[in-house]
């Protein structure tokens, strides 16, 4: 992942990047993390960044000038860039997994008074860490980037990360170290017992009580499963039997974009691209009906797989059928069909496609069919002279 952060303050990062987990992340070319003064990219003669709010009021506005040419200047398909503000959606561990996902985050951090309204124009989203106001979004962009960060696989062991607390809507369990009695407090028996399974119990019993004591609310958004519904394998999971589960919204989950309803009518069936995103949230069924009774998720690495799968199979046949108009010399009706077969077959996978193969994919694709369609029209032209060649030698023997 690569992380740009735009800030006229570049050096309040210099501990945040070279201490601990981040700086193990960076060493270990798990991330990328780059300052960028956008004062650098004021083109005005001083160098300014802001200036006197239209209307009045009190403070400094930032301009769009500079931080416009400074995202133009890094910006690419790839990359979301996200404004750190007081006004933006509540940062949130779930939103940590989904940052956690992408390949380019830009960060904006303000200042000041704030900005100028219109740069949010040029901003994918707006995210607040609390409801209190800081000074800058320096401190944002660390809070943010700490909790991403730590979610890149191989950052820090899988194990440690699935415990933590918000996953499963629940908090963490309580820990203990050496010595076992400190000033008369005791560790827990059953931690020193070795026994596993009691220990897991105890762990996840734990940490329902410690949610439903501090923190009721995630609870009420937990999503209940059967267990006995549950089936599994590499790419899916598929629940079963599930009853009732009663329905408001998926907001977040839509907002993704990862979230799918299946095509199948009957079965009231829902399709979750992104695992992550089944964890509290209630599920709405097809065409808006208050209960579900089965749901599918399927990871996006087994639909792209499945994706660029049938599209080679489509671009196997497209070959077949050129060289099959190759094979008949003469049919210059099927050459006419085949390339407007070929032009379809784009259309078809930028329309049916796009979105599970990613956009790298898709160009490559795309390349690949025009390069088949220049060698056919290549081959074809080679041919139809060599015929009126062989034909002009015939007429004038
Ligand atoms: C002093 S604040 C501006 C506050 C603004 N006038 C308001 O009342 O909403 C300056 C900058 O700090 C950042 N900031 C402050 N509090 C924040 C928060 N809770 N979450 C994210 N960014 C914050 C934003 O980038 C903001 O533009």
């Amino acid at each position: 992942m690569k992380i740009d952060i735009l800030t006229l303050f570049p050096d309040m990062f210099n501990g945040f990047k070279s201490e601990s987990i981040i700086k193990r992340a960076i060493d270990g070319d798990k991330v990328s993390i780059n300052t960028i003064n956008f004062r650098d990219f004021a083109t005005n003669k001083h160098k300014k960044v802001d200036d006197t709010p239209y209307g009045g009021g009190s403070g400094m506005v930032l301009m769009c000038q500079p931080i416009f040419d400074a995202v133009d200047n890094i910006k690419t398909e790839k990359s979301k860039v996200i404004l750190l503000s007081p006004q933006g959606e509540k940062f949130s561990q779930k939103k940590a997994y989904d940052l956690s996902k992408e390949e380019h985050l830009i960060f904006i951090c303000g200042h000041y008074e704030g900005f100028d309204e219109r740069i949010k124009s040029i901003c994918d989203e707006e995210i607040s860490i609390g409801d209190y106001v800081l000074t800058g979004g320096e401190l944002p962009a660390m809070v943010i980037c700490d909790s991403v960060v730590r979610l890149i696989p191989g950052v820090i062991d899988d194990e440690s990360s699935k415990n933590e607390s918000f996953n499963d809507n629940l908090l963490d369990y309580p820990t203990y170290t050496k010595p076992r009695n400190y000033k008369g407090m005791q560790v827990p028996e059953v931690l020193l017992s070795g026994n596993h399974e009691k220990i897991n119990k105890w762990r996840n019993e734990k940490r329902l009580k410690i949610t439903s004591e501090k923190r009721p609310d995630l609870l009420k958004n937990k999503v209940k499963i059967e267990k006995k519904g549950i089936k599994e394998n590499k790419n899916k999971i598929y629940i079963d039997d599930i009853k009732n589960i009663k329905v408001t919204e998926i907001k977040q989950a839509r907002k993704t974009g990862n979230y799918k309803i299946s095509r199948n009518e009957e079965i009231k069936a829902i399709t979750i691209l992104n695992p992550h995103l089944i964890n509290g949230y209630k599920l709405k069924g097809k065409n808006g009906s208050n209960s579900v009774n089965k749901i599918l998720i399927v990871k996006d690495s087994f639909i792209k797989k499945i994706a660029l799968k049938n599209v080679r199979k489509k671009i196997d046949i497209l070959n077949y059928r050129f060289n099959l108009v190759l094979s008949n010399e003469d049919d210059d009706e099927g050459t006419s069909r085949v390339l407007g077969e070929a032009e379809m077959l784009k259309q078809m996978i930028i329309n049916a496609y796009a979105n599970y193969l990613g956009s790298e994919n898709l160009d490559k694709i795309i390349k690949n069919i025009n390069y088949l369609v220049n060698e056919f029209v290549k081959a074809k032209t080679l041919q139809n002279s060599f015929l009126n060649n062989s034909k002009q030698e015939q007429r004038s023997r």
